[in-house]
């Protein structure tokens, strides 16, 4: 506790949160704004969404619900409505026939991943993950009082955990192991028999699989497979953020083992009540096929987008072993022209005017080597932040 002085009230800051970090890439975007306020044009390859609208339909259905409807709480785990058409999306795109009862609508994937490390850690318990990774992970297990374990991954497994890795890493400690497939920095899957080899070393330990699946949708020329066509103990944390277009309606959901229900239920009421009434009537219309032709025809653009940049990248001298297959990342090694990337992204944001992701955001290992381009942007906008690189570059 701070002591108070005359002037001011006493101050207590949680002590989990000097093991919180910042988002340096909100910084640098901070700065992307202050730039353009200014009159300069920046190239923001930063940001981690869609520049593609809410598909009209899903606004539609949202606006509809606000004219028509009183907008109340909502069952904690989602309206009925909402949790069938995802019983049915499970069934039409992967095969999977799954209860409704084991479908919870949260607060987007990180309300999802939130109650997911709020019902399954005690103080201390572990969880395995891959260093680079989605850096809020560490922090949603930090705040639920667990203890992140961050795996050092490299090109050669993908950039992504494997059985023997999770099997080198398990403590006493470990409950619980977390995959994203396709990655956020990477934009790499995990093969279906990978995924269940992890699966299964999991489980022989006695713990339990999270698999991140925000990026399901976003693949290029492979299809997604559900971890829940082949087990039902995973924890499966989806969203409407990404493949929907809808990162400011705040939604997203899990599928999770019947046993947990109940106790991620208690959360959710205690936590927040309901997830927004008007977001889960607009996603009603997120499964229709006017809808989906939309965000098909999204994809096709996300691929031209990712096969422009990455030869692009390629040639300017970043080096990029594993060609990314999903989400609309690229992680590219950039130490052919600096070993520390967090300085080199402010230097390129300040002088070439494009805004890049540091690796420091996405763990420790081999952090000042890489940096992550963003590319859900127009492939012109796209040519002229490789245009200004190779000015900056002088390559
Ligand atoms: C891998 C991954 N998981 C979860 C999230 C959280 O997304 P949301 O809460 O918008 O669903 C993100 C956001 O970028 C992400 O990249």
């Amino acid at each position: 506790m701070n002591q108070p002085n005359d002037s001011s009230a006493a101050i207590h800051i949680a002590a989990r949160l000097a093991e919180i970090e910042q988002f340096h890439v909100v910084t640098l975007v901070t700065r992307a704004f202050e730039l353009e306020a200014q009159g300069k044009k920046i190239v923001n390859m930063v940001i981690g969404e869609p520049d593609f609208p809410t598909p009209q339909p899903i606004v539609d259905a949202g606006i509809n619900a606000l004219r028509h409807r009183q907008i109340r709480y909502t069952p904690s785990l989602g309206g009925d409505d909402l949790r069938g058409k995802l019983q049915q999306w499970y069934l039409t795109r992967y095969g999977v026939d799954l209860p409704k009862s084991r479908i919870a609508v949260t607060s987007g994937s990180s309300g999802a991943l939130l109650l997911t490390m709020g019902a399954m850690l005690s103080p201390g318990d572990e969880v395995l993950m891959a260093d680079p990774g989605y850096p809020c992970n560490r922090h949603f297990v930090r705040a639920m009082e667990g203890k992140a374990v961050t795996v050092p991954v490299d090109a050669d497994t993908g950039y992504q955990l494997t059985a023997e890795l999770v099997g080198k890493n398990w403590t006493p400690r470990t409950v619980a192991v977390m995959v994203a497939t396709p990655s956020n920095p990477t934009g790499t899957l995990i093969p279906l028999d990978r995924l269940k080899e992890i699966h299964e070393s999991v489980r022989r330990n006695g713990g339990v699989l999270i698999v991140d699946e925000i990026y399901h949708g976003l693949t290029y020329g492979f299809d997604s497979h559900s971890a829940l066509e082949f087990a039902d103990d995973v924890f499966v944390i989806n969203s409407f953020s990404k493949y929907f277009c809808m990162t400011g309606w705040r939604l997203g959901w899990m599928v999770l083992p019947e046993a947990y229900v109940e106790h991620v239920e208690k959360l959710a009421q205690n936590l927040y009540i309901s997830n927004s009434d008007v977001a889960q009537q607009a996603a009603l219309a997120a499964f229709n096929s006017e809808t989906l032709a939309i965000l098909e025809e999204n994809r096709y653009k996300f691929q031209q987008q990712r096969d422009y940049l990455l030869p692009a990248l390629r040639d300017l001298g970043f080096d990029i072993p594993v060609e990314p297959q999903g989400a609309f990342y690229i992680y590219a090694n950039c130490s052919k022209f600096t070993q520390d990337s967090y300085g080199f992204c402010w230097d390129v944001l300040e002088k070439a005017g494009v805004a890049i992701a540091p690796g420091i955001d996405f763990g420790q290992h081999r952090a000042g080597e890489h940096v992550r381009f963003s590319y859900p942007k127009p492939v012109p906008v796209l040519e002229e932040g490789v245009r200004r690189l190779r000015q900056y570059l002088k390559v």
